[in-house]
């Protein structure tokens, strides 16, 4: 009995729990009907969690992570952001030595990205408002910082990711196996 159950778990169980783990990293999607309604303390923990141990070359975690939850502010960046919208800032001091800051800060982008939306959340990568949060808002940032690209986060309406997500290229338009 004991050693069907080890197998049922290492065979059918694991592999199941296994595809569920990447479910939200494969079937994900820019969210663009964001609802109005609060995200959690714990929910918003998690996705900074997420962003917080994103990878960096030599663990250099270059990044900073700014939260903006004021309404007014959140709407001066996206005006058509939702009540409860959050936006978390990603920011870094542009160092000339470092060339692998923006791919560092992207990663820690996507992150934060996938975990909201493996929570249940919606979420949307920004880079078109980073004029205006370099300029208006900079002191909103660390001093010497710039803004590299920020994450929309809120809750959004029950959806299919694999229908909500536009077109993607073909497989084999884009792969080569040598
Ligand atoms: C680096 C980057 C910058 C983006 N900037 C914006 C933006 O400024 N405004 C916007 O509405 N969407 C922006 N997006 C969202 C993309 O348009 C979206 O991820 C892409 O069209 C795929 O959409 P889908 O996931 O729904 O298929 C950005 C995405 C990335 C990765």
């Amino acid at each position: 009995m004991k050693k069907l159950i080890v197998l049922v778990m290492t065979f059918i169980i694991m592999p199941l729990m296994a595809q569920d783990g990447a479910e939200s990293i494969v079937h994900h999607y820019a969210a663009r009907n964001f609802l109005a309604g609060e995200v959690s303390k714990e929910q918003l923990d998690t996705v900074l969690t997420a962003g917080v141990n994103a990878p960096s070359a030599m663990n250099r975690q270059p990044w900073h992570f700014t939260v903006a939850r004021n309404p007014k502010l959140v709407k001066q960046i996206i005006p058509d952001a939702k009540d409860g919208n959050i936006l978390i800032i990603v920011s870094a001091e542009p160092k000339a030595n470092e060339g692998s800051i923006v791919l560092d800060c992207g990663l820690a982008v996507e992150s934060i990205y996938l975990a909201a939306q493996a929570i249940g959340l919606g979420s949307r990568i920004y880079t078109g408002p980073m004029n205006t949060v370099n300029s208006k808002f900079k002191n909103e940032l660390p001093p010497g910082h710039t803004a590299i690209a920020l994450v929309r986060i809120g809750l959004v309406e029950k959806t299919d990711a694999v229908t909500a997500a536009s077109n993607r290229k073909a497989m084999d338009k884009i792969v080569t196996y040598k």
